[in-house]
């Protein structure tokens, strides 16, 4: 593996490795010493072109978890902001000694671009693109999903299969839609995406899925439920229903909640907007692994830095952008 553009890249052995390694990450972390020599020497670069929580702090902490050196830029107070190209930008940081980069743009396929272009030698990786693809993101969900819904040893050397998977809200804007969808199938899980019918991608009848209007029908039919951001910067006003009435026909609250199967999940990317998508009361239940999901970031994102730059080789190619 040299870049991970696309979580469509990844064949299933790719990401049943990911998934494994992750998990042999996850027992470091519970050592009383959490680092590994792995990339010393190495130094990584984590470029955002735009802003972060999970995704950016996450990636530092698993590049000094394998003792890299990290370099973080940001765009905002860089020379971005007097017109430098993100192809100078690139150079510039190689031209340092940066032995991979770590990018998160808005626009769907820089990373495919820094990566095929020529313009730098170093291994890429999408942290996120546009409404494009989020790949560590799925990877993440999924070993969540996969510790949750089969087990965290059973769970080993094995891919979803069968598990029913719901994505609900702004399908539209989300990376992390497109992601998990590639991956989940990939996987063996059945996905439903559950929208308002503006926020539903055209072409959404050639993805591995299936779409449904109907939130209370789905729920008792799923294993795990992700809630998606509702990403208003992204949207044109005439796109988004009232807040009450995205929040009636779409968001989880208890009652909802309590529709799911007995041992059903509840996930979330973050950052959660409490009250409109999913209520406080399910946001800090038993039932939700947003915090969960961010602690097995760093493990995830351990394997992959660690595959990439230190590990074994699975095979991946590189699927053309296509989200707009
Ligand atoms: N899930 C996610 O990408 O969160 P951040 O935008 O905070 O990185």
């Amino acid at each position: 593996m040299r870049h991970l553009i696309s979580a469509a890249d990844l064949t299933r052995d790719d990401a049943v490795l990911i998934l494994d390694t992750a998990d042999e990450m996850a027992r470091v972390a519970d050592r009383p010493i959490k680092k590994l020599p792995a990339l010393r020497g190495r130094t990584i670069c984590n470029l955002f072109f735009e802003d972060s929580t999970r995704t950016r702090i996450s990636f530092e902490a698993a590049e000094k978890r394998l003792s890299a050196d990290v370099i973080n830029f940001a765009a905002k107070g860089s020379s971005v902001s007097k017109g430098e190209s993100l192809k100078d930008t690139a150079q510039t940081l190689e031209a340092m000694g940066v032995d991979a980069v770590v990018i998160r743009h808005g626009a769907s396929g820089a990373p495919y671009r820094l990566a095929t272009s020529g313009w730098i030698d170093a291994p890429v990786i999408n942290a996120g693109d546009g409404t494009h693809q989020h790949p560590t993101q799925a990877l993440l969900d999924a070993f969540t999903m996969r510790r949750r819904l089969v087990g965290k040893d059973e769970g080993l050397g094995k891919d979803l299969s069968g598990k029913r998977i719901t994505l609900v809200g702004d399908v539209l804007h989300s990376r992390v839609a497109r992601s998990n969808v590639d991956l989940l199938h990939t996987l063996g899980a059945q996905v439903t995406l559950v929208a308002p019918p503006t926020l539903v991608p055209v072409g959404v009848d050639t993805w591995p899925c299936d779409v449904s209007y109907d939130l209370d029908r789905v729920l008792p039919k799923s294993d795990a439920v992700m809630m998606l951001r509702v990403q208003r910067e992204r949207m044109n006003a005439a796109f988004f229903p009232t807040e009450r009435e995205y929040s009636r026909r779409y968001g989880l609250d208890g009652e909802r909640m309590a529709k799911m199967p007995e041992h059903a999940i509840v996930m979330h990317p973050g950052p959660m907007v409490r009250g409109m998508e999913i209520t406080a009361e399910v946001a800090d239940s038993d039932r939700c692994t947003v915090i969960e999901q961010v602690a097995n970031g760093v493990h995830t994102r351990m394997a992959v830095l660690y595959l990439l730059l230190g590990g074994n080789e699975p095979a991946v190619t590189h699927t053309r952008p296509t989200g707009s």
